[in-house]
C-alpha cells in the first residue's frame, strides 16, 4: 500500500461519531452506523447511566459481525470529546396524536441545557440535529451554539423523501434506488413533495408510462402518496410508540456523506440562503452535504404550486418560531 492509500485509511479509521440520546432513535442511529461501519469509534451519550451502559454492552456483543468499530458510552460529555460528527437525538417523545410542533418547548429547553456542553467537547464536529420538531430545534440550536450554518443542520426531510421514494417505487414497480424525488419544507404536516422534479430512472415522473400491471401515477395517486408520507409517522407511532429504524438509516446516510466528504444532495434542514431569499427559517431543500457539513442549498426549480406550498410551510415554521423568540 502506497503512502496516499495509507493516509486515506488513517483518515477514515480515525473518525468518531457521537450520538447524544440513547432512546429509540439514538440507538437506531448508533446501530445502523455500526452495521455500515461509518466511523472507527461510535460513542453513545445519555444521562440515564444504566440505559446507556446496557445499550453499549448489547451492541458490543455484535462487534464480531460488523466492520471494525469501537463502541463506547457514558452519562457525561467526556465520551463525546473530539468527535467528527455529533448526532443530537435527545428530546421529549411524541405521543400518539401529538404533532411534532407540540414538542417544541420541551426540546428547546433540553437543547439549551445540553448542546453547549457537546460543542465544548467537540468544537470541530459537524452537528446533525434529529430531535423534533427538527426545523425549530435546528434554528434554536444554531442560536444557542453560535455555530456557523454549515456546521449544524437538521436531518430535515431526508426520511420523508425516502418514504416518498418508497411509495413511488411501489406504485411504479421499480427499485427505490432508481426513484429521485424530494419532500421539501417542514419535516412535518406542512411538508410538500416536489413532483415537478421527480423522476424514475431518468424519466420525469409526470411523463412516466406505467409498466404492465401497474396503474398510472396520476394526480389522484400523487395526492394519495403525499397524504401517506405526511401521515406515515402518526401511523407508526400509533402502532409501536415511536419511529426509529428508518430515521436511524436516514441519519446514518447523512453521517456517511459528511465523513466521506461525498458532496451528496440531501434534503437537510438548514438556515442557508439559495432559494428565493428564504433564509429566516430552517427548512429542507435539496442541499449539498460534504465534510464541512451542509455546504450549500441547491437552487431547485419548482412550479407555482410547489413554490406556494414551500412558502406556506415556511410561514408555519415562522409563526411557530416567533413563539420561542427565534
Ligand atoms: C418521523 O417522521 C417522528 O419525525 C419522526 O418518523
Amino acid at each position: 500500500m502506497g503512502p496516499i492509500d495509507a493516509e486515506v485509511v488513517m483518515n477514515t479509521r480515525g473518525t468518531k461519531l457521537a450520538v447524544i440520546g440513547a432512546g429509540a432513535v439514538g440507538t437506531a442511529v448508533a446501530y445502523a452506523s455500526l452495521i455500515r461501519g461509518v466511523a472507527r469509534t461510535i460513542a453513545l451519550m445519555d444521562i440515564n447511566t444504566a440505559k446507556v451502559e446496557a445499550e453499549v454492552l448489547d451492541m458490543s456483543h455484535g462487534l464480531e459481525f460488523v466492520p471494525r468499530t469501537d463502541i463506547i458510552g457514558g452519562d457525561t460529555m467526556d465520551v463525546v470529546a473530539d468527535s467528527d460528527v455529533v448526532v443530537f437525538t435527545a428530546g421529549a417523545k411524541q405521543k400518539p396524536g401529538q404533532s411534532r410542533l407540540e414538542l417544541a418547548e420541551a426540546t428547546i429547553g433540553l437543547t439549551r441545557a445540553i448542546l453547549p456542553k457537546a460543542v465544548e467537547a467537540a468544537p470541530n464536529a459537524v452537528f446533525i440535529m434529529v430531535t423534533n420538531p427538527v426545523d425549530i430545534v435546528t434554528n434554536a440550536a444554531l442560536k444557542i451554539s453560535g455555530l456557523p450554518n454549515n456546521q449544524l443542520f437538521g436531518s430535515g426531510t431526508v426520511l420523508d423523501s425516502s418514504r416518498l421514494r418508497f411509495l413511488i417505487a411501489q406504485h411504479a414497480g421499480v427499485a427505490v434506488q432508481n426513484v429521485h424525488a424530494y419532500i421539501a419544507g417542514e419535516h412535518g404536516d406542512s411538508e410538500i413533495p416536489l413532483w415537478s422534479s421527480a423522476a424514475i430512472g431518468g424519466v420525469p415522473l409526470r411523463e412516466w408510462k406505467p409498466l404492465p400491471g401497474y396503474e398510472p401515477i396520476d394526480e389522484e395517486v400523487r395526492r394519495r402518496i403525499a397524504h401517506e408520507v405526511v401521515h406515515a409517522a402518526y401511523k407508526i407511532i400509533d402502532g409501536k410508540g415511536a419511529t426509529n429504524y428508518a430515521i436511524g438509516l436516514a441519519t446514518t446516510r447523512i453521517v456517511e456523506a459528511v465523513l466521506n466528504n461525498e458532496h451528496r444532495v440531501l434534503p437537510v434542514s438548514t438556515l442557508a440562503t439559495g432559494f428565493e431569499g428564504l433564509d429566516d427559517v430552517c427548512l429542507s431543500l435539496p442541499s449539498l452535504v460534504d465534510r464541512t457539513g451542509c455546504a450549500q442549498r441547491l437552487d431547485v426549480s419548482v412550479d407555482d404550486t410547489e413554490r406556494a406550498g414551500l412558502m406556506a410551510s415556511a410561514d408555519t415554521l415562522r409563526n411557530m418560531q416567533k413563539q420561542f423568540g427565534l
